[in-house]
């Protein structure tokens, strides 16, 4: 199986696992990659998801190149959307997801990573879009969500020359949040999806969609969103349990309900 999932309390791990390919992308490993995320949104004990590749040189070096080469349009328009509803589902899955970028993180796998809620990256780890090197333009969201994080300028200069960012570089232009070590890249993504899943599990849900919604409406409907998300939060347990614990200087426990 090329993507692996495990669990630690509340925090999934999903790992693409095919390190010969430096985790590039095929049609079936992104089958499986959405077939996983698709039950882990369904999965209401999983409050945090770590996204990282097998290995210690890639998260993911694109799509798959060998597998694209003689595509014709009509397949490379089914490719395109597979690719797309991967990256969709990680952006709209009720938890937040962590991108531990250990490695290349090129074309496909960068457009995964855009797709995350929040980057993490080690020292090593390289990103870029180099799809036009190819002679095609990113197919993944590329030139949507690229745009919206880092900016129009910056987008443009990476997207139409290809040129490969470093992991100093992509922390200074806000491409990732943070940059650690290899060797504790993985444990600091664990421990910030621990700190996020101690959380009341339908505030960060709400938080999310608030701000995912948020993004590509003007601010008076963003707020609009932002007041519904707040009212609901009072339908649940976890908004009395939260407020109590305050109050009654005890750690909360929430149940996600
Ligand atoms: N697809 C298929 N195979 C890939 C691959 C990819 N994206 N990336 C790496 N591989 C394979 C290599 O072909 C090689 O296989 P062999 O051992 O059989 O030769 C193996 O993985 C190891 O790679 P390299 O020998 O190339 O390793 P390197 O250290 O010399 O270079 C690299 C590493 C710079 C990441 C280089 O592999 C590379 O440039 N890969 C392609 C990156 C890329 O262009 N990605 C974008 C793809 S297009 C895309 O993603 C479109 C989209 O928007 C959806």
């Amino acid at each position: 199986m090329p993507i692996r999932v495990t669990r630690e309390g509340h925090v999934a791990t999903v790992t693409v696992d095919r390190p010969e390919r430096l985790n590039a992308l095929d049609t079936e490993t992104l089958r499986e990659l959405l077939a996983r995320f698709d039950e882990l949104a369904q999965d209401p004990s999983v409050r945090a998801i770590v996204l990282t590749g097998a290995g210690d040189r890639a998260f993911i070096a694109g799509a798959d190149i060998a597998e694209m080469k003689d595509k014709g349009p009509a397949e490379a328009l089914t490719f395109a959307r597979l690719g797309q509803a991967v990256c969709s589902a990680i952006e709209s899955a009720p938890q937040p997801v962590i991108a531990a970028i250990n490695g290349y993180a090129l074309g496909g796998g960068c457009e995964i990573a855009l797709a995350c809620d929040i980057r993490l990256a080690s020292e090593k780890a390289v990103l870029g879009q180099p799809e036009v090197t190819l002679g095609v333009p990113p197919g993944w969201g590329g030139t949507q969500r690229l745009p919206r994080l880092v900016g129009p300028g910056l987008a443009r200069e990476l997207i139409f020359t290809g040129r490969r960012v470093a992991a100093e570089e992509a922390l200074r232009t806000g491409l990732v949040n943070a940059v650690y070590p290899p060797s504790e890249l993985l444990e600091r993504a664990r421990a910030l999806a621990a700190d996020v899943a101690r959380n009341g599990p339908v505030a960060v849900r709400l938080a999310k969609e608030a701000i995912r919604r948020g993004l590509d409406v003007d601010l008076e409907a963003g707020l609009a969103l932002e007041a519904q998300a707040f009212a609901l939060a009072f339908s649940t347990a976890d908004q009395r349990e939260g407020m109590s614990a305050f109050l009654e200087k005890r750690a909360p426990v929430f149940r996600g309900l």
